[in-house]
């Protein structure tokens, strides 16, 4: 019990640092959250300063959430996938609620991505291939957001090979990636979600 909550809350301070955030502040001296969508993430860091900055803010919000795996995989006393499954969640929470900075973050989508391509790497990638189309196809970042958490659940629940604690995780993945993008949804059904390579919002 004491090495799974180590394991806990390492990987949420781990997943609360905010690279959007120490790469607005460090590159334009602007808080992420007070321009663009307000979120603390890749998509605004596109919005706000651009691709470069944002294809950094991906890959690292990305490899903190397979850091926080591979701790718990590293502490896990056995192979029923407990213990990454909570470490995930946890940078996912850490993402979303950050400590450092008031508790406002993002809405967990690259760390998420970090985590599912590593517990359920077929279904993420499957529904990650999809994803990608979509957004290509739509502009709409926060939609194929959507299309990736509930593909990557729909797929591992098909394939059935991986550990019920990965499945469940899918599942309270997707249920928190659709309440962190409820904002998002409202705004992709009134028609007024804004499109990546749009100026105005
Ligand atoms: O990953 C967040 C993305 O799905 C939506 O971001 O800034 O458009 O709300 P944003």
């Amino acid at each position: 019990a004491i090495a799974l909550i180590f394991v806990i809350i390492f990987s949420y301070l781990l997943g609360s640092i905010s690279f959007s955030y120490l790469i607005a502040k460090k590159i334009r001296k602007v808080d992420i959250r007070q321009h663009g969508s307000g979120n603390a993430g890749a998509t605004n860091t596109l919005r706000v300063l651009g691709v470069g900055p944002a294809v950094a803010v991906l890959s690292l919000d990305i490899l903190k959430g397979i850091a926080a795996v591979w701790f718990g995989v590293l502490l896990a006393p056995d192979n029923m996938g407990v213990f990454p499954a909570l470490a995930g969640f946890a940078a996912i929470i850490g993402h979303n609620w950050p400590i450092y900075y008031g508790f406002r973050g993002g809405k967990g989508v690259a760390t998420t991505i970090g985590v599912l391509a590593t517990l359920v790497f077929l279904p993420a990638l499957i529904a990650g291939i999809i994803a990608i189309l979509s957004i290509i196809f739509t502009k709409y970042v926060s939609l194929g957001s959507l299309i990736f958490v509930i593909g990557t659940s729909i797929v591992t629940f098909i394939m059935g090979d991986y550990p019920d604690a990965y499945f469940y995780l899918t599942i309270v993945v997707a249920l928190l990636s659709l309440w962190r993008h409820r904002t998002n949804v409202q705004r992709l059904l009134s028609g007024n979600e804004s499109r990546i390579g749009q100026k105005t919002k």
